[in-house]
């Protein structure tokens, strides 16, 4: 199967417009040392030679012009993890798809892009969109020949969301029996994640924050990885303590927020990284699978 991070960075971007954190300015003034990077997103080439779009990012037309091949890069569907704007404002980007365009999503996510910003009343307008439903939990469905499943990682839904949230909040997306697990964003690690971790051959993880205050020392007002629903990365209740534990095959870390010192490649930070093997995403980093 083969996999393309379109997009590493958390909301924001890196660097973000309004930042002036150290790796914001490495990545406008050395970008040698701190690479720019778009918001979240991974494509999967299905069998037909579609494409299945894990989240779409405000950056999404200019991701998919990295897929252009003889014609434009033609999507089977738009799986979604969350209902977060940095993972479905791309949506309305989208809205020239010549026809009705699948999203895939857990009814909460669903229910959030109806109601509370309402993409898909929106995007009526237009040639619309063809709800799929994605159960946490349920089992695989086939979506153009690839099979895929979505597990819990979170319960909370976006700051924006008045709709009570719950597990299908947030999720993982597996693609292919035990290929990749894609999960943006994660609050919790339990027994069926954990599993999918162990037997997959790629992990794109979780890589907001390195620790959980990062934000607060940056931005007045701002939350901890905690509160926004992100298992910080490091300390011994971090992520990449359970990661280490549970002999993940590969960890590439995914949403990696501006904010984060492993963005700058001269860090000490990256350096603890590399000394565990886990790898940092860029955009355009292929995996074959
Ligand atoms: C998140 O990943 O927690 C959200 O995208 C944060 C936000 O932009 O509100
Ligand atoms: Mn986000
Ligand atoms: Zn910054």
């Amino acid at each position: 199967v083969r996999v393309r991070v379109l997009g590493a960075a958390a909301g924001g971007g890196f660097p973000q417009w309004n930042c002036v954190c150290s790796g914001c300015r490495a990545a406008r003034s050395e970008p040698a040392r701190a690479k720019p990077r778009t918001h979240s997103s991974v494509a999967v080439r299905a069998p037909s030679g579609r494409w299945l779009l894990i989240n779409a990012s405000p950056d999404v037309a200019d991701q998919l012009e990295t897929l252009y091949d003889d014609g434009p890069a033609e999507l089977a569907a738009v799986v979604l993890t969350d209902a977060e704007l940095d993972h479905t404002l791309g949506l309305l980007r989208l809205r020239e798809h010549e026809t009705p365009l699948t999203v895939v999503a857990t009814p909460y996510v669903r229910r959030v892009l109806s109601v509370d910003f309402p993409i898909d009343s929106v995007l009526s307008h237009w040639a619309g969109v063809i709800w799929r439903d994605l159960l946490p939990g349920a089992g695989p469905i086939d979506i153009d020949g690839l099979m895929v499943e979505a597990l819990s990682t979170g319960v909370k839904g976006p700051r924006f969301a008045a709709s009570r949230s719950d597990e299908q909040a947030v999720v993982a997306i597996v693609v292919g029996p035990a290929a990749l697990v894609c999960a943006p964003a994660v609050e919790r690690i339990d027994s069926a994640l954990e599993s999918a971790l162990c037997a997959a051959g790629c992990v794109l993880f979780d890589g907001t924050c390195w620790t959980d205050d990062e934000l607060l020392s940056v931005r007045a007002g701002g939350r901890t990885a905690t509160q926004m629903g992100h298992l910080p990365l490091s300390g011994p209740s971090g992520s990449l303590h359970t990661l280490r534990a549970l002999d993940v095959r590969r960890v590439v870390l995914i949403h990696v927020n501006n904010t984060n010192p492993v963005l700058l490649d001269d860090s000490p930070e990256r350096a603890a990284l590399q000394s565990m093997g886990v790898e940092i995403a860029q955009d355009g980093l292929e995996l074959a699978l």
